[in-house]
């Protein structure tokens, strides 16, 4: 996948100590591409970062996007030909504990990271990562589409509508002859090495880690789950028509794109569980449910993303079962290990899920070239 694109290519990641952050680095590591993460900190313990030793295979730096002339530096120094921007506050509930920082971090970030691209002459292609929760909620059963209200009630979901309405004036006022720059709204995603608190796979993956009861808020809401995989590959897909500056009809440039599972997966909190513990042998999904979710988040969620399809040929591979087998399976194998030990370094293993999930994903294209 992506044959020669990224060999060579600079890139700069910010967020790349997060959980998605460092499965993009992983396989742009694998792809041979040149990397350059910017974060603030490590944000989990233990973490996706650690566990693959990340920071030896690519040039690991810390700072705040909140500060502009910092992150401008480190872009402006590494020369990078492109640039992933995933640095976020990425919890709903903390955006309620922290709202000003959540609304600094991923509105000033976005604008610092917009602003940084601006003025780096290397820089000719831009990916803003924001999110599914950009979109007014109108808790209704159809998809959500790019054309949809942006909006949102909790502070995280509206400083990601934020973030797209900055993304969009950048694009339109100063990115005609700049950068090409598109905006990405994944849905949630799961997979090996999240650690993040108040997310229901990290929350399975300690407890039954320790054998003991999970609590499920929410068991009836329902999500667009995806393994991490999967908006990975629509953001690298994006990646590579963007660096290669078309000026199609199909374009990418100036647009925002949903990945997102196919139509029939949206699967419940609950399913989630069931799933995950199908695929834990000697685990149970003994859980806790609780009905309160002091009307935190909303219940029903989902995105189309015909114009993925459409405009990039992207299309998610793994089905329902295949991403809860493969999330099981990473957390199987960083609990346990060979032989009952946990491995001192699971870049091995990301990596092969990555070659898997690659070969599925070309064959599943080419069961579509066939038709
Ligand atoms: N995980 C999901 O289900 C999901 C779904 C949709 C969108 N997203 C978006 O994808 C991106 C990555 O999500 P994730 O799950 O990997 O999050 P994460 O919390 O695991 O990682 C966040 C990253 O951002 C960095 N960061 C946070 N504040 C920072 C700051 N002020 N300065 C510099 N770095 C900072 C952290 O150090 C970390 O590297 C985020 O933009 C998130 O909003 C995530």
């Amino acid at each position: 996948m992506f044959a020669d694109s990224y060999t060579g290519r600079r890139i700069f990641i910010t967020g790349h100590t997060g959980f998605k952050g460092s499965w993009l680095s992983a396989w742009l590591v694998r792809l041979g591409a040149v990397v350059r993460g910017y974060s603030d900190a490590v944000p989990t313990s233990p973490s996706h970062f650690a566990a693959t030793n990340l920071a030896d295979h690519i040039d690991d730096t810390r700072g705040d996007v909140r500060d502009r002339n910092g992150l401008t530096r480190a872009v402006q120094q590494f020369k990078p030909d492109i640039v992933f921007h995933l640095a976020a506050q990425a919890l709903v509930r903390k955006s309620y504990d922290a709202p000003a920082e959540t609304f600094e971090t991923n509105m000033l970030g976005t604008l610092n990271a917009l602003e940084a691209a601006r003025r780096c002459d290397s820089v000719r292609a831009l990916v803003v990562i924001t999110s599914d929760k950009c979109y007014r909620n109108d808790e209704w059963v159809w998809g959500y589409r790019e054309t949809d209200h942006l909006g949102g009630d909790d502070p995280y979901s509206a400083s990601k509508g934020c973030a797209e309405i900055i993304a969009h004036s950048y694009i339109k006022s100063f990115f005609k002859d700049g950068p090409a720059c598109a905006t990405t709204r994944a849905g949630n995603v799961i997979g090996g090495g999240d650690w993040a608190t108040d997310r229901i796979v990290p929350d399975c993956a300690r407890a039954w880690a320790a054998n003991t009861p999970v609590s499920v808020r929410s068991p009836w809401a329902t999500r667009p789950w995806q393994y991490v995989l999967e908006p990975l590959s629509g953001y690298l897909h994006l990646g590579t028509r963007l660096l290669n500056g078309e000026k199609t009809a199909f374009s990418p440039h100036g647009q925002a794109y949903n990945f997102g599972p196919a139509a029939d997966v949206n699967n419940t909190v609950a399913e989630i569980t069931d799933a995950l513990a199908r695929h834990w042998p000697g685990f149970t999904a003994h859980t806790n449910a609780d009905a309160h979710n002091g009307g935190k988040e909303c219940t029903l969620l989902k995105l189309c993303c015909d114009k993925a399809l459409a405009h990039l040929q992207w299309k998610a591979t793994l089905d329902f079962e295949e991403t809860l087998r493969y999330t099981a399976e990473w957390y199987r194998c960083f609990y346990k290990g060979e032989g009952g030990k946990t491995p001192r370094d699971m870049l091995d293993f990301t990596l092969g899920q990555i070659a898997a999930y690659c070969t599925a994903a070309e064959l599943r294209e080419q069961s579509w070239t066939r038709r």
